[in-house]
């Protein structure tokens, strides 16, 4: 696990976040050894895609503001879905990581977009199952995950999705787009 890393996390996340990053970035190297995907990029982009998660509402608002990030109606209602797009920006700046495809993948890890990548799929799902994790669900998800990385994004996906639905919150429009772009692209 990458030491610069782990000791700036430390300064950013609390002890409970710190644990999650770990699991995410152990979850996504077996994910991308099992899919064939780039294991380096999937521990990088696991281990820091909470960067920003302790960012206050008003960091995330003036850093998504300064960097011409979009801040739709339901970003404005729940600006911690900001840590994602946000997160991508610190990944750049401060963890000098600059590889498109490891930051896109942080940008979407709580939304999920339209046709995610390999890697977008594995830090979702990573994101989703790893050890720590403890949610009705998460065991049938988790096995399915490691079957076949498409069946267990469909299932994350609807499991996000009727869990805001039961809470009356906001459904982000990235999140109906990356199940219909799945649904499409496996008929
Ligand atoms: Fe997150
Ligand atoms: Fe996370």
């Amino acid at each position: 696990m990458n030491e610069f890393f782990l000791n700036k996390l430390e300064t950013m996340l609390d002890k409970d976040r710190l644990s999650h990053s770990i699991g995410v970035c152990e979850t996504a190297k077996k994910l991308a050894e099992i899919n064939n995907a780039d294991v380096k990029k999937a521990e990088i982009a696991g281990l820091i895609h909470d960067c920003a998660k302790c960012f206050s509402d008003e960091k995330l608002i003036e850093i998504a503001k300064k960097n011409g990030i979009e801040i739709d109606d339901v970003s404005r209602a729940q600006p911690n879905l900001l840590h994602g797009p946000v997160g991508a920006i610190i990944a750049k700046e401060e963890f000098l990581v600059d590889d498109e495809e490891t930051l896109n993948s942080i940008k979407y890890h709580t939304t999920g977009c339209e046709n995610m990548s390999l890697l977008d799929k594995i830090i979702y799902l990573a994101d989703y199952i790893e050890p720590n994790r403890d949610f009705p669900n998460v065991y049938d998800i988790r096995r399915a995950a490691y079957k076949n990385i498409d069946e267990g994004l469909m299932l994350a996906l609807n499991n996000t999705i009727e869990f805001v639905i039961k809470r009356g919150l906001l459904i982000d429009i990235k999140t109906i787009k990356a199940r219909n772009s799945l649904i499409i692209d496996c008929i």
